[in-house]
């Protein structure tokens, strides 16, 4: 029998993921204006039954851990808050949708910057166009930090993500980003206690975010690159 995917934090070290999972790479492709505007996916391949991803940013194997952590003495504590993601986001109000942002959560990808931007986009989702460029946005969000939400069944639109893992790269920043965790895989972190199991999150794997274990954005400032 098929064991189900689940990502299990330890203490100062990496993820360990169980139970087989696709596993790509994901690079942001930006429009003729230079903004993030869609995925491509490439190096698709599946995680063996059990394995260790990296989540200090040093080692030599990436995305694998090669225990370089132990080396460095990495500090991995969790400081992000485990709370619900509709209790802790905010709500912005749209004619037909309602925008939710959990801010602390944003790694600077830069979809929500297309057009009036996705914050914008809503307020004015009683255009159609307006309505359909919001939901994109939103959805193209790697780490759900905005979810549109439809404001009669007050139901989120979410992307349909099956379960996978994906390498994310910024070649406008020209940097490499977190793992983006799609399709509600469990998290664990490294005392026992589950994070809300979401459509999309992206955790850390410079080692460096604030927000750990969840990426804060600042692999683009310490220039974290994949190949090194
Ligand atoms: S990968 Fe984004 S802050 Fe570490």
């Amino acid at each position: 029998m098929r064991e189900e995917p689940r990502i299990q934090i330890t203490k100062d070290g990496p993820y360990l993921v169980s139970g087989k999972v696709r596993l790509s790479r994901e690079t942001i492709i930006v429009d003729e204006n230079g903004v993030s505007d869609t995925w491509e996916e490439t190096e698709k391949s599946e995680t063996p039954e059990s394995c260790a991803l990296c989540r200090c940013g040093k080692s030599s194997n990436k995305p694998f851990c090669d225990g370089t952590h132990e080396k460095i003495d990495f500090d991995g504590t969790e400081t992000a808050q485990n709370e619900p993601y509709e209790r802790s986001s905010q709500a912005i109000q749209g004619p037909t949708l309602v925008l939710r942002d959990k801010a602390e959560l944003c790694v600077g990808a830069r979809f929500c910057d297309k057009g009036i931007g996705t914050w914008e986009l809503t307020k004015h989702s009683g255009v159609p166009l307006a309505k359909e460029m919001a939901i994109q946005t939103a959805g193209n969000c790697p780490s759900g930090r905005l979810v549109c939400y439809d404001k009669e069944t007050e139901k989120p639109i979410e992307p349909a993500c099956g379960e996978s893992i994906a390498l994310v790269e910024d070649p406008q920043e020209g940097v490499s980003g977190p793992l983006w965790v799609r399709g509600k895989i469990p998290v664990e972190s490294c005392k026992g206690k589950e994070y809300e199991p979401r459509n999309r999150v992206t955790l850390c794997r410079c080692g460096k975010s604030s927000n750990k274990p969840f990426c804060d954005g600042t692999h683009v400032t310490v220039k974290f690159s994949d190949k090194k």
